[in-house]
């Protein structure tokens, strides 16, 4: 379609994570329906969480109206126009579920994309899928899985280094939930401190970075527990506490799907271990856990012991100090960075109170938008 290689890059980039907003929409189970409604509320959702991150940003609005149809392309929220990767992404996630149903073979699936053509999809768009059905037998490649490798190469030469890869996380504490304000802080409470903690150590920067993104990702799995939990006004019970503590295994299940390297993964996983082995999912000790694991482990702590939670208030200085130097003395988290968060309480906990302040701003604005954004699409019966 002329499009030039950075453009293509950016295309896959966004199709990747075009439904990123039914994780919390609760959609899943509806994504292979398309006559449903409301799929909506998940373009939203996903369209303010990439809008939030700079890499993203241009790309949104494509997600935004990913379930738009063509006849329609006239109807859109003022100042928000549909641009035509919207469409395309729309035919190539039709697509994509048409080769996924058993009962489908190429004729069924151009017979139906035919059908829908004009309505739902772009013509030139559907005009370019056919020739690549008829030429290059794209239905066989997408059904056998041999697209996979030329994707994959492809993903091979966009990979991200660690400097860009930060513009990219801002919007992963989002995903998580960006209606749970509470989730969606702590993350960025978490990478802050550790950021500060290595602040006053002598690590040298990469590591440093490492960490910061470590911490960025350490509660990532939690997309993976179910909202009654994540949200509960209370303690949870032993059966849930259990469900929760999968969050570790679905972060590194999730990490490892991305083919990041392993000592990321593993600063992004151990932060329940314990020096002792008596933490969690593997039970790792001593030396198996690295100094980020540790920083990364009582950023986790200091940040859970300073925020309020819907059960608790957040601890006072004695309180919180108390209950570290009681877990190190246990021999759960090093005693050195126990030290270095005594000698620095006050400063670390300005920053915590500073960052959280403008981050719930970010988030009550996010939830505006979307709120404006759904009002907005009901009243154009889209
Ligand atoms: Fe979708
Ligand atoms: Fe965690
Ligand atoms: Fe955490």
């Amino acid at each position: 379609m002329g499009y030039s290689n950075d453009k293509i890059d950016q295309i896959i980039r966004i199709s990747i994570l075009h439904d990123i907003g039914a994780y919390k929409t609760e959609e899943i189970k509806n994504l292979k329906k398309f006559e449903v409604s409301n799929t909506g509320r998940h373009s939203i959702y996903g369209y303010i969480i990439l809008n939030s991150s700079k890499l993203f940003k241009d790309m949104s609005e494509a997600v935004l109206y990913h379930h738009h149809s063509y006849k329609d392309k006239d109807k859109f929220i003022k100042g928000l126009e549909i641009p035509q990767e919207a469409f395309l992404i729309g035919l190539a996630d039709r697509v994509s579920i048409f080769c996924s149903l058993l009962n489908y073979n190429e004729k069924r699936i151009i017979d139906n994309l035919q059908r829908l053509n004009k309505s739902l999809f772009e013509p030139s768009h559907t005009d370019a899928l056919f020739k690549l059905i008829e030429k290059e037998g794209l239905i066989n490649d997408i059904v056998d899985s041999t697209y996979k490798l030329e994707l994959n190469k492809r993903l091979e030469s966009i990979k991200i280094n660690l400097d860009k890869a930060k513009e990219y996380l801002v919007f992963l504490p989002l995903s998580i939930d960006f209606f749970s304000f509470e989730t969606s802080i702590h993350t960025v409470s978490v990478s802050t401190i550790a950021k500060k903690i290595c602040e006053k150590m002598s690590l040298n920067e990469q590591y440093k970075n490492k960490i910061e993104i470590g911490a960025y990702l350490h509660d990532l799995g939690k997309v993976c527990i179910p909202k009654y939990i994540l949200e509960k006004d209370g303690k949870l019970t032993e059966n849930e506490f259990e469900i929760m503590k999968q969050h570790a295994v679905y972060s590194r299940d999730i990490l490892e799907e991305a083919g990041i390297s392993k000592e990321l993964i593993d600063l992004a996983c151990n932060h329940h271990e314990r020096l002792d082995g008596s933490g969690y999912p593997r039970g790792l000790k001593g030396e198996e856990l690295s100094i980020g694991d540790r920083v990364i482990s009582i950023s986790d702590i200091f940040c859970a012991l300073t925020e309020k939670r819907i059960y608790k208030n957040p601890f006072s200085k004695d309180e919180a100090l108390g209950i570290l130097h009681s877990m190190s003395n246990s021999n759960y988290i090093d005693k050195n960075l126990v030290k270095i968060v005594d000698n620095n309480y006050e400063e670390f906990l300005e920053c915590i109170i500073e960052n959280r302040n403008s981050y719930k701003k970010i988030l009550n604005d996010m939830v505006k938008t979307y709120n404006y954004i759904a009002n907005e699409m009901d009243l154009l019966c889209i």
